[in-house]
């Protein structure tokens, strides 16, 4: 364990959902134990398991989706699902290893709701109140893990993590003003690309996804941010009470 977590109750006052207590300092498999239990809001009734963060203590890159998709509430592990596959073979082709990664959600739980023909689960977006529900989780992450870089996947994380009015399309890839790590960046979440029209579509999106991984990594190796996009800064938030 790097560091004891601190994080005061009137943080986690932050929507309708009943306030978490203040977690006690523990270590990282501490917290995976304990957010086995955690009803801090009502995903969990109808997701199977919690499906915590995933990596070394040592990893030098934390990113964050959104919430565990189908595959990943089964698996009970962030990232192994179709979007997880992408993910993979981003980081494979951008040359970060993923013993360097950490990976975790904002939500931890599988929000869904049954497709109106079949068996299939449909994920739903968290909303505003479930996303700062669990916010005590991916701050105890962060306290544990210490990454030097941390990477939004996607809107839903990027706003919950650097304010709602960060947008992922005009600020992908670029060097964010955070306190959460050295260096913050935000960049697409990978089912995104699962998502595209078409194959030539879903081949750029990717390529361009291999490019935020690299820049991110190269920026991450010689301690400098990436030339290829606007150098300027923008402005992140520790206060996910601006989270869209
Ligand atoms: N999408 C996410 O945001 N996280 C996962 O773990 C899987 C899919």
């Amino acid at each position: 364990m790097k560091s004891l977590i601190k994080h005061s109750p009137s943080e986690s006052k932050r929507g309708k959902e009943a306030a978490m207590p203040p977690l006690k300092p523990q270590t990282l498999a501490g917290l995976r134990r304990a957010a086995r239990d955690c009803k801090a809001c009502d995903l969990w009734k109808n997701a199977t398991q919690t499906v915590f963060g995933e990596g070394s203590l040592e990893a030098k890159i934390m990113f964050v989706g959104e919430q565990p998709g189908d595959q990943e509430d089964m698996a009970g592990r962030p990232f192994v699902g179709p979007a997880g596959k992408i993910l993979d073979e981003a980081l494979r082709e951008a040359g970060i290893d993923r013993s360097d990664v950490y990976v975790t959600n904002v939500v931890k739980h599988f929000k869904w709701a049954p497709a109106q023909r079949g068996k299939r689960r449909i994920h739903k977006k968290p909303r505003y109140s479930e996303i700062n529900a669990c916010r005590p989780w991916l701050d105890a992450e962060l306290e544990s893990v210490k990454p030097e870089v941390l990477v939004c996947l996607g809107a839903t994380a990027a706003q919950a993590i650097l304010g709602k009015d960060f947008s992922v399309t005009r600020q992908r890839g670029q060097l964010v003003d955070s306190s959460l790590a050295l260096k913050v960046f935000a960049t697409v979440h990978p089912s995104s690309i699962l998502r595209a029209p078409d194959a030539t579509a879903r081949r750029e999106q990717m390529q361009e996804f291999v490019r935020d991984l690299a820049r991110i990594a190269s920026v991450m190796k010689a301690g400098t941010s990436p030339s290829t996009r606007s150098p300027k800064s923008v402005k992140g938030s520790r206060n996910p009470g601006e989270a869209a």
